[in-house]
């Protein structure tokens, strides 16, 4: 594949390097990958697969992530959801080839052509980036600098961060002058989990150096994993665009929530009106469902917000990006609305009520419970009924709930069943032995998961998020 770097407005201007340096010469051997979680894994072993690479991932040994080291270093995925490709891959590279091991030591930063940083970029309540995972190991890493060693942020950051945040930690560590000494850019992820391989491989890239050797340095490196186009930007745009693709996607899912909660009160279906919406192929409406979770979408619309207000020329209000974190927010406390309006429907009283909740990870068929609504579901639940189980099968913990993989256990004697999460097992599950296994046949749809006339069909009081 040609990559689409030569004739690019970012490039001109800049000192011109021959475009054959971006196609192969620059080849980068020792890598090293800072952060071993959804997006550094996948990176670090696709990195590892390519001939030449050899690639260290640096993890600490934190209570909840420690074990990653080792687990990974038995050649094991860390994932415990549907991951294509990842299990073997991981055997391939570290047990096969050895190109790739985890370790949390820094000193690998010595002999690296290229490190990346893929540490989590959270916000704290008041919706401010917290960078000290972002701090921590850039300083760390900057002990070790070596000129001419490229460093990429692949972390999502506030427009801004790398040049203001990162690069002074970087050059006052190292001693060294970025686009002089050593080479910075920025590069974004579009992973999720279920498909971390396949995005990196089979999304285009977005690459914004620094400098314009930067950005050749980092398109060369890419262009050996990423087989769709890549394209140059500026540092900010590329911080911008990130930050802004996940606020579009943010505010077009609180567009379909609060759709769903029209149809509700109209009695029609929004799946069906959004099926009628898209079926003009310039129509793209969202899912409507009971919350957004994950690391990504709850904050990086508050990273955006905070990149405007510290380093933009004049403050802007962002007011839709506001309201569409508050309007997805609401509705974990819909669903337990309907829970509550359901039962009590059916003459449970609440005081001896036992609720199930179906899924706590925010994504369907993943162990990821970062920013889940299912925990304001659960807590709501808690308030006003006698018990509420937590059910699913991926996942193994969730800080301050109990959790069961056990099913029928999960569902005995239930008074209502709540679909938070549309894991397949949910779609598969028998109607009949479900009415008998409950106590009282109560079923809550967050993700669309049941047909209303069936469900009802079998018994079963039905409330859904965006249905009559
Ligand atoms: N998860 C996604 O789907 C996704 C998609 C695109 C972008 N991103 C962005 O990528 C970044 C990483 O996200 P993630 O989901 O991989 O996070 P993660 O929490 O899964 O992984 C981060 C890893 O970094 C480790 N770490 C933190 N501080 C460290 C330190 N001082 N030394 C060594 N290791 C350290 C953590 O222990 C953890 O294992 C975030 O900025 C996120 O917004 C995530």
């Amino acid at each position: 594949m040609q990559v689409q770097v030569a004739n690019h407005p970012f490039l001109d201007g800049h000192k011109r390097t021959e475009i054959a340096t971006a196609t192969g010469d620059l080849m980068e051997r020792n890598i090293v990958v800072i952060g071993m979680g959804y997006v550094g894994i996948p990176a670090a072993a696709l990195l590892a697969d390519v001939p030449g690479h050899s690639v260290i991932g640096i993890q600490r040994r934190s209570r909840r992530s420690g074990w990653k080291i080792d687990w990974i270093n038995d050649g094991k995925n860390p994932f415990e959801g549907d991951e294509p490709g990842m299990d073997e891959l991981i055997a391939r590279v570290v047990l096969e080839k050895k190109t790739f091991r985890v370790t949390d030591d820094f000193a690998a930063c010595k002999d690296a052509d290229v490190i990346l940083i893929d540490v989590q970029t959270p916000t704290n309540t008041e919706r401010i980036p917290e960078y000290l995972s972002l701090r921590t190991v850039s300083a760390q890493a900057a002990n070790y600098l070596q000129p001419g060693t490229l460093v990429v942020i692949e972390s999502t950051v506030a427009p801004g961060t790398t040049e203001h945040v990162v690069k002074p930690i970087l050059e006052e560590g190292s001693s060294l002058r970025a686009g002089t000494d050593f080479h910075l850019a920025f590069s974004y992820e579009r992973v999720m989990p279920g498909k971390l391989l396949e995005y990196i491989t089979d999304f285009p890239r977005v690459v914004g150096g620094i400098d314009a050797e930067s950005t050749l340095r980092a398109v060369a490196l890419y262009k050996t994993i990423v087989r769709k186009e890549i394209t140059p930007a500026s540092v900010l745009t590329a911080e911008l665009a990130k930050t802004m693709e996940n606020a579009y996607r943010d505010v077009n899912i609180a567009f379909a929530n609060e759709m769903a909660r029209t149809c509700e009160a109209m009695g029609v279906d929004v799946y069906e009106i959004r099926e009628l919406m898209n079926a003009r192929h310039d129509r793209h409406m969202h899912l409507a469902g009971a919350g957004v979770g994950g690391h990504c979408l709850p904050k990086d619309p508050w990273l955006l917000k905070f990149g405007v207000d510290t380093y933009g020329e004049y403050p802007v209000a962002l007011r839709m990006i506001a309201l569409a974190r508050e309007i997805n927010d609401e509705m974990p406390l819909h669903l337990a609305d309907l829970t509550i309006d359901a039962l009590a429907g059916q003459g449970v009283e609440l005081d001896g009520a036992k609720v199930t909740v179906l899924g706590v990870a925010y994504l369907e068929n993943s162990d990821d419970t970062r920013n889940t609504p299912a925990t304001a579901v659960i807590d709501a639940l808690q308030e006003k009924c006698a018990s509420v189980v937590a059910h699913d099968p991926y996942v193994r913990h969730l800080d301050g709930y109990e959790l069961t993989r056990h099913l029928e256990m999960a569902l005995a004697s239930a008074d209502a069943a709540v679909v938070v999460t549309k894991h397949r097992q949910y779609f598969d599950l028998d109607l009949n032995w479900l009415r008998e296994t409950m106590r009282t046949p109560v079923l809550i749809d967050g993700r669309n998961v049941f047909d209303a006339t069936v469900v009802r069909e079998a018994g079963f009081t039905y409330r859904a998020i965006g249905k009559a």
